[in-house]
């Protein structure tokens, strides 16, 4: 990761909490629609960039949104009742085990308050969601990053990192795995957290877990009080924009969780939404359906396109489009379609600086991807 422009110069004579904040690079989302349309000049913009659902939300979400406009001047109900009595039903927990966040990057930064210290240790994998490290950036903590096996988790080096480091707070798994979008095993997954000291917070982040039910790991909430799950209503259920995550652990850390996070951060509108959205599960099915259908239709025109990319579990896939022979990288590419207005993500900040990920979209947008790309790798 590049280090932020920021020095200690610029600051000074005010001074950070820790010195790790200066080498933390503000994290890079994907190119908001209106940016390209500025930028560029072209208005017909496909995002296939943040992972969002190209279907939108249940139509049952609007109705709750309507509802609660006459209301806005009332602080939302801090403890979200109704939504965490649905999420219980939902996942078959106890209310007290829920802590509700504004988006799961919300929870991330509670739970790395609530544990992580400085001189502590976050392990993380190679290739993994960026803002583990970020967070340890924040808490002037140190991090270990584990070498990825085959792009996804190798949980054994995993296990033997944590072994071999007392000073380790919390290990993060993305299951299935952004940017790579790799699954873990169900058994394997329970033989690490198995191998891992009580005292080693396990967080599960399972913000792609609607794409792929058969990895869901809830069981494990049973037998270990160190496991933590966490959710988003960010990506299969459409709700990005009104940020909504929820974490799922035992009641001592739920308690502990819930002393951290703000009173009110999630908005009354949000909470209202998410309950809606919750209770649509036809829509998570029709969801799943489509993005499979759109996935393997994109697989077979990356086959022909001769590209590579890796069997993803989730609602987007990872390519390879470095053409040695012909000069092209992934950097032209990524910006040859962004001034044809097709917006993915370049994988540089991650150390793949020869892979694209592209969100699965309508049927539409994914043969606009594709005509776009084949132009593009046609003219070198
Ligand atoms: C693996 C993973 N975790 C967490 C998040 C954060 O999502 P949100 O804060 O919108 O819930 C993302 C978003 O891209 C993600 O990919």
């Amino acid at each position: 990761m590049q280090p932020n422009q920021s020095t200690a110069a610029d600051l000074s004579p005010l001074v950070p909490a820790y010195d790790s904040i200066l080498a933390l690079a503000p994290y890079q989302t994907g190119k908001p629609i209106e940016e390209l349309t500025r930028e560029y000049g072209v208005s017909d913009v496909v995002k296939l960039a943040s992972n969002e659902n190209p279907m939108g939300c249940s139509p049952r979400v609007t109705l709750a949104v309507t509802e609660q406009l006459g209301q806005l001047s009332r602080y939302p109900d801090g403890k979200g009742y109704y939504l965490k009595q649905a999420l219980a039903d939902f996942n078959d927990v106890e209310v007290e085990q829920i802590t509700l966040g504004n988006g799961s990057d919300d929870l991330l930064d509670i739970l790395a308050r609530s544990f992580v210290g400085a001189d502590d240790v976050i392990v993380y994998s190679q290739y993994a969601f960026v803002v583990y490290s970020m967070l340890a950036k924040m808490q002037g903590a140190r991090d270990v990053e584990v070498p990825a096996q085959r792009f996804g988790h190798d949980l054994k080096a995993m296990s033997q990192a944590v072994q071999d480091n007392p000073n380790i707070k919390i290990v993060f798994i993305t299951n299935p795995n952004n940017p790579t979008g790799t699954q873990l095993e169900h058994k394997e997954l329970r033989r690490f957290v198995a191998s891992v000291p009580p005292s080693v917070l396990v967080v599960l982040d399972e913000a792609y877990i609607e794409y792929s039910p058969e990895s869901n790991n809830r069981a494990l909430l049973d037998e270990f009080d160190n496991v933590v799950i966490v959710r988003t209503f960010s990506k299969a259920y459409g709700l990005a924009g009104l940020r909504i995550g929820y974490a799922l652990s035992s009641v001592a850390v739920a308690d502990l969780l819930n002393r951290i996070r703000q009173p009110f951060n999630v908005s009354r509108v949000g909470l209202a939404a998410a309950a809606a959205a919750l209770a649509d599960q036809d829509f998570i099915e029709k969801t799943r359906l489509m993005n499979d259908e759109q996935m393997r239709w994109l697989e077979r025109q990356f086959d022909a396109l001769g590209l590579g990319f890796i069997k993803s579990h989730a609602n987007f896939i990872m390519v390879e489009v470095q053409v040695e022979m012909e000069d092209i990288t992934a950097a032209s590419i990524h910006q040859a379609l962004l001034e044809q207005g097709v917006i993915v993500r370049p994988l540089g900040n991650y150390g793949l600086p020869n892979w694209l990920r592209i969100t699965v979209g309508l049927a539409e947008d994914n043969l606009r991807l594709i005509d776009t790309l084949r132009s593009i790798l046609s003219e070198g």
